[in-house]
């Protein structure tokens, strides 16, 4: 029998791209699948961004860069952080990588080792706690209640760390859960942080998807203990509509992110060189089509959120950024099809799946399992039919 590394043990596929896939397999046989599952937008890469991918082809700029990244896209970025985030940072605290997953992998590989403990609230994204045990350490959860807006406060925060706790992972807008956490609720946070010495990864991915005028908060802009204890982590694959493109980047201590650079180096070599220049493209260039795609998600999401409410059974809150709802559907738990219990979000979504042809993603990844995430970033059309079957299907259920 082959004997297959420990580690493969230890780490679960991730969930969202199993189920997208499965969806796709189905489409592929001529079934009409809904996918509500994946979390990319489904607007195209802006044209200027693309044109300078083409550009950069043409001019020959295919070579290898720079382990960490191009120094211009760095520059930029440390541009953006200032402009947008009121951070300061100089190019040498900054790294390019291969999609911002890349670099949150990155920094808590850089800083994490063997029993170190991470604390990860949750509802979290699912692959936080995989990128701890492939570190060697040990992912903390902290469930995070409704009635606090599913956010992690800072008493409990406080109360999880231990004296091998090393570092906090911080995520807003939320993915699964599209909430936003408040300046107030962010420096409470900012305290812990830097009273108890502990690091935080701010992935701050969905900072530009975020609704009705509020505003988001980086954490390590607070103040400068906090600025030396942050990661900061972005990218450009959900603003601007480049999840293929594969270019997210970091900033942080400088020791720290030198460490992300050595990884890389050795791991993947550069991020795609012609990415980069898109990358440098898009977030030097016009953000016009920003406002349009808002408004559209927008529209979306106050239907999405009012539909699945009026629904008995089914609870919804708002979210306030990114493009997802994080309805609880626990109601129907113990209901049965033709005899097949639905036990929890896993056979819940297989339900909807197989049944009903809408792929929904089970809360159980999220470490969740009252809830299952719905994506909004496709088609009213394809959101208001797909919101028919999942009702339909709520109906068979016995
Ligand atoms: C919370 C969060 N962080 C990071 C990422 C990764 O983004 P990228 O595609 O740039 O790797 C995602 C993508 O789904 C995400 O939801």
């Amino acid at each position: 029998m082959m004997v297959l590394s420990p580690a493969l043990k230890r780490i679960k596929p991730s969930i969202t791209l199993a189920i997208t896939s499965k969806a796709k397999a189905m489409q592929a046989k001529g079934i009409d699948v809904i996918a509500l599952s994946a979390g990319e937008p489904d607007f195209g890469t802006p044209r200027h961004i693309c044109d300078a991918a083409v550009t950069a082809i043409k001019e020959g700029f295919t070579r290898y860069t720079p382990a960490s990244g191009i120094n211009e896209l760095k520059e930029v970025v440390c541009e953006k952080f200032k402009r947008d985030n009121g951070l300061d940072y100089t190019s040498k605290q900054v790294i390019i990588n291969c999609g911002a997953k890349h670099s949150v992998f990155l920094a808590v590989l850089a800083l994490v080792g063997p029993e170190d403990e991470v604390i990860i609230p949750s509802p979290y994204w699912v692959s936080y706690p995989e990128m701890v045990k492939l570190a060697g350490g040990k992912p903390v959860i902290v469930s995070c209640s409704e009635e606090n807006g599913m956010k992690i406060s800072a008493e409990q925060l406080r109360k999880a760390i231990t004296p091998k706790t090393k570092m906090f992972i911080l995520n807003s807008p939320s993915n699964p859960t599209g909430m936003v956490y408040t300046e107030d609720e962010i420096e409470a946070l900012g305290k812990v942080i830097v009273e108890t010495g502990i690091y935080v990864i701010a992935d701050e991915i969905y900072e530009k998807l975020i609704y009705d005028g509020i505003k988001h908060v980086s954490i390590a802009s607070l103040s400068n203990e906090l600025l030396n204890r942050t990661i900061t982590v972005n990218g450009v694959s959900k603003a601007y509509c480049m999840t293929g493109w594969r270019i997210g980047y970091a900033a942080g201590p400088e020791e720290i992110i030198k460490g992300m650079g050595i990884f890389q180096s050795q791991e993947t070599s550069n991020p795609c060189s012609i990415s980069q220049k898109a990358a440098l493209a898009a977030l030097n260039g016009s953000h016009d089509f920003l406002g349009p795609m808002l408004v559209e998600f927008d529209r979306r999401r106050q239907y999405i959120v009012e539909r699945l409410n009026s629904i008995e059974g089914i609870s919804c809150n708002k979210p306030m950024g990114s493009f997802y709802v994080f309805p609880k559907v626990s109601s129907f738990y113990g209901k049965n099809l033709r005899g097949t219990e639905i036990d929890g979000s896993l056979a819940f979504c297989e339900y909807m799946l197989n049944e009903k042809h809408i792929a929904i993603v089970p809360g159980i990844g999220f470490g969740a399992d009252e809830y299952v995430r719905i994506s909004y970033a496709t088609s009213m059309d394809n959101i208001e039919k797909a919101l028919d079957r999942f009702e339909n299907g709520l109906k068979e259920l016995e």
